[in-house]
Protein backbone atom coordinates (compact mmCIF):
# COMPACT_ATOMS: atom_id res chain seq x y z
CA UNK A 1 0.00 0.00 0.00
CA UNK A 2 1.33 3.56 -0.80
CA UNK A 3 0.12 6.21 1.33
CA UNK A 4 -0.32 9.78 -0.18
CA UNK A 5 -0.33 11.97 3.33
CA UNK A 6 0.54 15.12 1.30
CA UNK A 7 -2.41 15.12 -0.95
CA UNK A 8 -3.65 18.50 0.58
CA UNK A 9 -0.85 20.17 0.88
CA UNK A 10 -1.65 23.38 -0.97
CA UNK A 11 -4.42 23.38 1.26
CA UNK A 12 -2.00 23.57 4.36
CA UNK A 13 0.11 25.56 3.00
CA UNK A 14 -2.68 28.64 2.78
CA UNK A 15 -3.74 28.39 6.30
CA UNK A 16 -2.19 26.24 9.13
CA UNK A 17 -5.25 25.15 11.35
CA UNK A 18 -5.13 26.54 14.91
CA UNK A 19 -6.09 23.69 17.40
CA UNK A 20 -6.57 25.41 21.01
CA UNK A 21 -7.77 22.12 22.84
CA UNK A 22 -5.89 18.90 24.12
CA UNK A 23 -8.26 17.18 23.35
CA UNK A 24 -8.97 18.54 19.89
CA UNK A 25 -5.43 17.32 19.53
CA UNK A 26 -5.29 14.34 20.45
CA UNK A 27 -8.30 13.69 17.87
CA UNK A 28 -6.07 15.05 15.39
CA UNK A 29 -2.74 12.14 15.84
CA UNK A 30 -5.42 9.76 16.52
CA UNK A 31 -6.30 9.94 13.00
CA UNK A 32 -2.89 10.60 12.01
CA UNK A 33 -1.75 7.31 13.53
CA UNK A 34 -4.49 5.47 12.04
CA UNK A 35 -3.27 7.06 8.17
CA UNK A 36 0.04 5.66 9.28
CA UNK A 37 1.53 8.72 9.50
CA UNK A 38 5.07 9.67 11.49
CA UNK A 39 4.02 12.70 14.20
CA UNK A 40 6.78 14.93 14.66
CA UNK A 41 6.31 18.23 16.97
CA UNK A 42 7.72 21.61 17.26
CA UNK A 43 7.42 23.00 20.88
CA UNK A 44 8.16 27.19 20.29
CA UNK A 45 6.65 30.20 22.28
CA UNK A 46 5.62 32.04 19.01
CA UNK A 47 7.05 35.27 17.74
CA UNK A 48 8.24 32.69 14.77
CA UNK A 49 11.86 33.53 13.27
CA UNK A 50 14.06 30.93 10.47
CA UNK A 51 15.61 29.30 13.25
CA UNK A 52 11.71 28.05 14.27
CA UNK A 53 10.57 27.37 10.62
CA UNK A 54 14.41 25.02 10.14
CA UNK A 55 13.19 23.10 13.36
CA UNK A 56 9.74 22.54 10.85
CA UNK A 57 11.20 21.82 8.03
CA UNK A 58 13.86 19.12 9.82
CA UNK A 59 11.35 17.37 11.75
CA UNK A 60 9.21 17.17 8.03
CA UNK A 61 11.48 15.29 6.21
CA UNK A 62 10.71 12.21 8.41
CA UNK A 63 7.37 13.10 9.77
CA UNK A 64 4.46 13.36 7.66
CA UNK A 65 2.23 15.03 10.21
CA UNK A 66 4.26 18.22 12.00
CA UNK A 67 2.15 20.02 15.18
CA UNK A 68 3.91 23.48 15.95
CA UNK A 69 3.12 23.94 19.04
CA UNK A 70 2.58 27.91 20.49
CA UNK A 71 2.35 28.69 23.70
CA UNK A 72 4.35 31.65 26.11
CA UNK A 73 4.88 29.13 28.95
CA UNK A 74 4.11 31.30 32.46
CA UNK A 75 5.95 28.89 34.72
CA UNK A 76 9.78 29.64 33.14
CA UNK A 77 9.54 33.20 33.32
CA UNK A 78 10.39 34.89 37.01
CA UNK A 79 7.97 37.84 37.99
CA UNK A 80 10.43 40.18 37.17
CA UNK A 81 11.16 39.03 33.16
CA UNK A 82 9.44 39.58 30.07
CA UNK A 83 6.21 37.17 30.30
CA UNK A 84 3.75 40.61 29.55
CA UNK A 85 6.18 42.21 27.02
CA UNK A 86 7.14 38.70 24.97
CA UNK A 87 5.92 38.68 21.46
CA UNK A 88 2.60 37.31 20.49
CA UNK A 89 1.94 37.72 17.15
CA UNK A 90 -0.27 33.86 16.36
CA UNK A 91 -1.70 35.07 12.67
CA UNK A 92 1.60 36.70 11.86
CA UNK A 93 3.21 33.03 13.00
CA UNK A 94 0.34 31.24 11.29
CA UNK A 95 0.94 33.11 8.05
CA UNK A 96 5.10 32.48 8.33
CA UNK A 97 4.11 28.59 8.81
CA UNK A 98 2.18 28.59 5.09
CA UNK A 99 4.52 26.57 2.99
CA UNK A 100 6.65 24.18 5.18
CA UNK A 101 5.56 20.92 6.63
CA UNK A 102 3.34 22.59 9.62
CA UNK A 103 0.20 20.42 9.59
CA UNK A 104 -1.59 21.78 12.84
CA UNK A 105 -0.46 24.86 15.38
CA UNK A 106 -1.42 23.80 19.15
CA UNK A 107 -1.56 27.15 20.68
CA UNK A 108 -3.75 25.72 24.00
CA UNK A 109 -4.47 28.84 26.16
CA UNK A 110 -2.52 29.08 29.53
CA UNK A 111 -6.00 27.35 31.65
CA UNK A 112 -5.94 24.42 29.41
CA UNK A 113 -2.23 24.09 29.96
CA UNK A 114 -2.34 24.61 33.81
CA UNK A 115 -6.23 24.17 34.99
CA UNK A 116 -7.30 25.65 38.21
CA UNK A 117 -5.73 23.78 41.30
CA UNK A 118 -2.43 22.93 39.26
CA UNK A 119 -0.03 21.71 41.82
CA UNK A 120 2.77 19.33 39.97
CA UNK A 121 6.35 20.19 38.68
CA UNK A 122 9.12 18.16 36.79
CA UNK A 123 11.88 18.76 38.11
CA UNK A 124 15.19 17.64 36.18
CA UNK A 125 18.61 17.27 38.21
CA UNK A 126 22.14 16.64 35.95
CA UNK A 127 22.70 18.91 32.75
CA UNK A 128 19.74 21.69 35.29
CA UNK A 129 22.48 22.21 37.47
CA UNK A 130 24.59 25.96 37.02
CA UNK A 131 24.94 28.16 34.13
CA UNK A 132 21.13 29.40 33.44
CA UNK A 133 19.44 28.12 37.02
CA UNK A 134 22.27 30.32 38.24
CA UNK A 135 20.41 33.05 36.93
CA UNK A 136 16.88 31.75 35.92
CA UNK A 137 16.23 29.36 38.94
CA UNK A 138 12.94 28.97 37.90
CA UNK A 139 13.33 28.18 34.71
CA UNK A 140 14.02 24.36 33.76
CA UNK A 141 11.01 23.32 35.90
CA UNK A 142 9.03 25.47 33.98
CA UNK A 143 10.31 23.99 30.62
CA UNK A 144 10.79 20.65 31.84
CA UNK A 145 6.99 20.67 32.90
CA UNK A 146 5.43 22.57 30.26
CA UNK A 147 7.82 20.17 27.68
CA UNK A 148 6.25 16.78 29.26
CA UNK A 149 2.74 17.95 29.35
CA UNK A 150 3.41 19.26 25.30
CA UNK A 151 4.71 15.72 24.91
CA UNK A 152 1.75 13.49 26.91
CA UNK A 153 -0.37 15.78 25.27
CA UNK A 154 0.49 15.43 21.42
CA UNK A 155 2.46 11.65 21.84
CA UNK A 156 4.49 12.62 19.12
CA UNK A 157 7.50 9.75 17.53
CA UNK A 158 9.78 12.76 17.63
CA UNK A 159 9.73 16.33 18.83
CA UNK A 160 12.71 18.63 17.67
CA UNK A 161 14.55 21.39 19.80
CA UNK A 162 17.24 24.16 18.76
CA UNK A 163 20.85 23.65 19.94
CA UNK A 164 20.13 27.60 20.52
CA UNK A 165 19.13 26.60 23.93
CA UNK A 166 21.86 24.12 24.39
CA UNK A 167 21.13 23.32 28.04
CA UNK A 168 17.53 22.89 27.04
CA UNK A 169 18.29 20.16 24.73
CA UNK A 170 20.19 18.51 27.19
CA UNK A 171 17.79 18.87 30.48
CA UNK A 172 14.67 17.80 28.17
CA UNK A 173 16.98 14.61 26.72
CA UNK A 174 17.71 13.84 30.18
CA UNK A 175 14.13 13.95 31.34
CA UNK A 176 12.47 11.98 28.16
CA UNK A 177 15.16 9.31 29.16
CA UNK A 178 14.32 9.08 32.69
CA UNK A 179 10.60 9.02 32.20
CA UNK A 180 11.08 6.71 29.61
CA UNK A 181 8.87 8.65 27.64
CA UNK A 182 8.88 6.79 23.40
CA UNK A 183 10.01 9.61 21.71
CA UNK A 184 13.05 10.51 20.27
CA UNK A 185 14.57 13.90 20.60
CA UNK A 186 16.35 15.72 18.49
CA UNK A 187 18.86 18.34 18.06
CA UNK A 188 19.37 21.04 15.23
CA UNK A 189 22.00 23.77 14.46
CA UNK A 190 21.60 27.25 15.27
CA UNK A 191 20.45 29.14 12.38
CA UNK A 192 22.20 32.68 12.92
CA UNK A 193 21.81 36.36 11.23
CA UNK A 194 24.41 37.60 8.71
CA UNK A 195 26.57 38.93 11.11
CA UNK A 196 26.36 35.64 13.33
CA UNK A 197 23.97 36.61 15.81
CA UNK A 198 22.06 33.73 16.87
CA UNK A 199 18.38 34.55 15.81
CA UNK A 200 16.35 34.61 18.41
CA UNK A 201 12.50 36.13 19.19
CA UNK A 202 14.01 38.46 22.10
CA UNK A 203 16.35 40.21 19.23
CA UNK A 204 12.98 42.11 18.62
CA UNK A 205 13.63 44.06 21.97
CA UNK A 206 17.03 45.51 20.31
CA UNK A 207 17.85 49.35 19.47
CA UNK A 208 19.66 50.07 16.26
CA UNK A 209 22.88 50.44 18.59
CA UNK A 210 22.41 47.35 21.13
CA UNK A 211 21.64 45.18 17.56
CA UNK A 212 25.41 46.14 16.66
CA UNK A 213 26.63 45.25 20.00
CA UNK A 214 24.72 42.07 20.06
CA UNK A 215 26.59 40.68 17.02
CA UNK A 216 29.78 40.77 18.61
CA UNK A 217 28.61 37.88 21.19
CA UNK A 218 28.76 34.72 18.62
CA UNK A 219 32.60 36.60 17.41
CA UNK A 220 33.77 37.06 20.86
CA UNK A 221 33.00 32.96 21.57
CA UNK A 222 34.59 31.95 18.07
CA UNK A 223 38.10 34.08 19.55
CA UNK A 224 37.53 31.91 22.88
CA UNK A 225 37.30 28.94 20.85
CA UNK A 226 40.42 29.65 18.75
CA UNK A 227 42.52 30.39 22.15
CA UNK A 228 41.06 27.15 23.89
CA UNK A 229 42.58 25.50 20.74
CA UNK A 230 45.62 26.77 21.12
CA UNK A 231 46.27 25.12 24.70
CA UNK A 232 45.50 28.54 26.64
CA UNK A 233 43.59 27.89 30.37
CA UNK A 234 40.16 27.47 30.20
CA UNK A 235 39.50 29.67 33.40
CA UNK A 236 41.55 32.28 31.66
CA UNK A 237 39.59 31.98 28.63
CA UNK A 238 36.19 32.32 30.13
CA UNK A 239 37.53 35.33 32.15
CA UNK A 240 38.97 37.15 29.31
CA UNK A 241 35.98 36.39 26.90
CA UNK A 242 33.39 38.24 29.41
CA UNK A 243 35.47 40.97 29.65
CA UNK A 244 35.56 41.19 26.41
CA UNK A 245 31.91 40.99 26.03
CA UNK A 246 31.57 44.40 28.71
CA UNK A 247 34.33 46.34 26.45
CA UNK A 248 31.90 45.79 23.26
CA UNK A 249 28.91 47.26 24.99
CA UNK A 250 27.28 44.42 26.93
CA UNK A 251 25.54 45.79 30.32
CA UNK A 252 26.44 42.81 32.46
CA UNK A 253 27.43 38.97 31.83
CA UNK A 254 25.65 36.59 33.41
CA UNK A 255 28.54 33.87 32.28
CA UNK A 256 30.94 32.41 29.82
CA UNK A 257 31.60 28.62 30.57
CA UNK A 258 33.61 26.12 28.73
CA UNK A 259 32.02 23.06 29.60
CA UNK A 260 31.91 19.33 28.75
CA UNK A 261 29.58 18.99 26.21
CA UNK A 262 27.41 15.94 27.05
CA UNK A 263 27.33 16.71 31.27
CA UNK A 264 27.71 20.66 31.93
CA UNK A 265 30.41 19.82 33.82
CA UNK A 266 33.50 21.80 34.58
CA UNK A 267 36.70 21.06 32.53
CA UNK A 268 39.94 22.45 32.70
CA UNK A 269 41.62 21.33 29.53
CA UNK A 270 39.79 19.67 26.17
CA UNK A 271 39.63 16.54 26.72
CA UNK A 272 36.21 15.18 25.21
CA UNK A 273 33.77 17.47 22.91
CA UNK A 274 33.57 20.84 24.73
CA UNK A 275 31.25 23.47 24.43
CA UNK A 276 30.92 27.00 25.11
CA UNK A 277 28.48 29.19 26.53
CA UNK A 278 27.34 32.09 27.02
CA UNK A 279 24.58 34.47 28.90
CA UNK A 280 24.87 38.56 28.93
CA UNK A 281 22.64 41.63 28.64
CA UNK A 282 22.26 44.66 26.71
CA UNK A 283 20.14 46.91 29.03
CA UNK A 284 17.26 44.88 29.90
CA UNK A 285 17.73 42.47 26.72
CA UNK A 286 19.03 38.93 27.78
CA UNK A 287 20.81 36.88 24.70
CA UNK A 288 22.49 33.70 25.10
CA UNK A 289 24.74 31.66 22.57
CA UNK A 290 26.82 28.43 22.26
CA UNK A 291 28.93 27.01 20.34
CA UNK A 292 31.31 23.59 19.60
CA UNK A 293 34.48 23.53 20.53
P1 LIG B 1 11.46 29.27 21.90
O1 LIG B 1 12.45 30.22 22.47
O2 LIG B 1 10.31 29.82 21.11
O3 LIG B 1 12.24 28.27 20.99
C1 LIG B 1 11.57 27.19 20.39
C2 LIG B 1 12.61 26.26 19.80
O4 LIG B 1 13.30 26.93 18.75
C3 LIG B 1 13.67 25.82 20.81
O5 LIG B 1 13.96 24.45 20.65
C4 LIG B 1 14.85 26.71 20.44
O6 LIG B 1 16.10 26.14 20.80
C5 LIG B 1 14.69 26.80 18.94
N1 LIG B 1 15.40 27.95 18.41
C6 LIG B 1 15.30 29.24 18.82
N2 LIG B 1 16.16 30.02 18.13
C7 LIG B 1 16.82 29.20 17.26
C8 LIG B 1 17.86 29.41 16.29
N3 LIG B 1 18.38 30.61 16.08
N4 LIG B 1 18.29 28.33 15.59
C9 LIG B 1 17.76 27.10 15.83
N5 LIG B 1 16.80 26.84 16.73
C10 LIG B 1 16.33 27.88 17.44
O7 LIG B 1 12.68 27.28 23.77
C11 LIG B 1 11.52 27.61 23.95
O8 LIG B 1 10.80 28.39 23.07
C12 LIG B 1 10.71 27.16 25.17
O9 LIG B 1 11.57 27.05 26.27
C13 LIG B 1 9.94 25.84 24.95
C14 LIG B 1 10.88 24.67 24.67
C15 LIG B 1 8.94 25.99 23.79
C16 LIG B 1 9.15 25.50 26.24
O10 LIG B 1 8.28 26.52 26.57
Amino acid sequence: MTLDLNLDAPARAMTTEIVTTISELRTRVAAWRAEGARVGLVPTMGALHEGHLSLVREIGKTAQRVIVSIFVNPTQFAPHEDFDRYPRELERDRAKLGGTPASVIFAPSVGEMYPEGFATKVEVGGPSEGLETDFRPHFFAGVATVVSKLLLAAMPDAAIFGEKDYQQLLVIRRMVRDLGLPIEIAGAAILREADGLAMSSRNAYLKANERVVAGRLNVILAEAIELARDGSEIAGIESDAANGLLRAGFSSVDYVAIRDAESLKRIDRLARPARILAAAKIGNTRLIDNMAL
